[in-house]
């Protein structure tokens, strides 16, 4: 669904992703994992075309996103959950999510505000408090909300677990489990490693802007040598 082949990018001079190969199937989860720095935010920002190109390609679907822009790219359906989950705090939830809803493609709507509170009842006792009244859970859950009102056909998630509690990480791991069986197709930044693992159907370890391992979280788990020298600190 999702095909990443030989793709350089980065920020001005400075080049983070070079040579980077990666293959999404269609109704996988797919875990994008490594250490700190080595490119993993700045593949999905290149991805969702804020990040321009400097060498490769991109297909989505069988259409070549190269060169095109961020609102394009998110029309196809690519939707992207960043880790600064970028909630507007001076919208209410409601307003969040309708803003979302703008970009979603004319036919074919399944996800609307209703079927969001369903998803994320949490969310539902919030609908009128502003963006930045909310906890760090309830902004993941939002974020994620406004990503599925854009109808989306690949969702890509950057940390979002981070700084939540256990309890928290455990109900978004739920509903991403309920999306995976729903045949949604997942591409997962995490620095979570069991729940990565817990999701993925396959995990692409990123070493300095590139792919250095790929397989399944089963195949890692007995890796020990990949593990540390791709993971361990
Ligand atoms: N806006 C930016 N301008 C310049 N360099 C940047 C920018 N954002 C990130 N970088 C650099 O690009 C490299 C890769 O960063 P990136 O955010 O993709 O890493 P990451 O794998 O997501 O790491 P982390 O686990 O810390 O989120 C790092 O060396 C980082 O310093
Ligand atoms: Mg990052």
């Amino acid at each position: 669904m999702l095909e990443l082949k030989n793709i350089e990018s980065g920020y001005g001079e400075t080049r983070v992703i070079h040579g980077l190969d990666l293959t999404v199937e269609a109704g996988s989860v797919h875990a994008l994992l490594g250490r700190n720095g080595v490119g993993k935010s700045t593949t999905l920002k290149t991805i969702i075309g804020q990040l321009s190109l400097t060498a490769g390609q991109i297909r989505f679907d069988g259409t070549d996103t190269s060169d095109l822009n961020p609102y394009d790219i998110a029309r196809l359906g690519v939707a992207y959950v960043p880790e600064t989950r970028d909630i507007f705090g001076a919208l209410s939830v409601r307003e969040n999510l309708e803003l979302a809803g703008r970009l979603a493609p004319a036919e074919g709507a399944s996800w609307d505000v209703d079927r969001v509170l369903d998803f994320f009842p949490n969310l539902a006792d919030r609908m009128s408090n502003g963006g930045h009244e909310l906890s760090g859970g309830e902004q993941q859950m939002l974020a994620i909300g406004r990503a599925l009102m854009m109808e989306p056909r690949i969702l890509l998630l950057d940390e979002p677990t981070e700084g939540l509690a256990p309890i928290i990480i455990q109900q978004i791991f739920t509903k991403l489990n309920q999306l995976k069986t729903e045949g949604m197709t997942i591409l997962l930044v995490e620095q979570n490693f069991n729940f990565a693992a817990g999701l993925a159907d396959m995990i692409s370890l990123v070493g300095r802007g590139q792919i250095v391992w790929q397989g399944t979280a089963d195949a890692l788990k007995t890796d020990t040598e990949a593990h540390e020298k791709w993971l361990g600190v």
